[in-house]
């Protein structure tokens, strides 16, 4: 089905939380606490309220309620997602830093921490004269939480204009960008 002209009180503001299922919330309590600086905001047993048969472990960045919700059904046997073989699903998710002092802050804290880091760091663009030629106007690098999941850290990813034009965080224009949809 496609929706042309969608009005603009229908459109969502924004992309917020994901919810993941883990194998073990307190393992991965660990890696998002120590390693992104997340707070627990509530954690609830399974069964606890009567339509929610899994756990649930809600963290924040900043002031929001949550940012990242762990779920953990005691009833399910977990398998930990593979590089190599895995079911359908996300295929990873991304934390802005606000600036790159930032970026480099947690590149250096995932080293501290012994992260396995399976891409870059790199800067995702064809216009950058040390871009990879990839798409995004941004730098980052990917790390492995404790069940697989692939986490991206990333800052300055570009901006597109009414007009749909790329504006990369220095405010230069990218040449030859033109979004596909505007
Ligand atoms: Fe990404």
């Amino acid at each position: 089905m496609k929706l042309d002209n969608v009005p603009t009180k229908l459109k969502a503001i924004r992309c917020q939380h994901v919810s993941l299922e883990v194998s073990d919330v307190d393992e991965s309590l660990v890696f998002y606490r120590d390693f992104l600086g997340m707070k627990l905001s509530e954690r609830h047993r399974a069964g606890e309220h009567k339509s929610i048969p899994f756990e649930m472990a809600f963290l924040r960045l900043n002031n929001r309620h949550h940012d990242l919700v762990l779920t953990h059904d005691p009833k399910r046997n977990y398998v930990k997602k593979s590089l190599v073989e895995s079911p359908a699903g996300i295929h990873h998710f991304a934390f802005e830093c606000p600036n790159r002092d930032s970026f480099l802050s947690h590149l250096s804290r995932a080293h501290t921490m012994n992260l396995k880091i399976v891409r870059g760091p790199v800067i995702h663009s064809s216009f950058h004269k040390e871009g990879d030629g990839s798409w995004g106007e941004n730098e980052s690098f990917y790390v492995l939480d404790p069940d697989g999941h692939r986490v991206e850290i990333f800052c300055d990813m570009a901006s597109i204009t009414d007009e749909g034009r790329y504006v990369n965080a220095y405010g230069k224009l990218v040449p030859d960008t033109l979004a596909e949809e505007v």
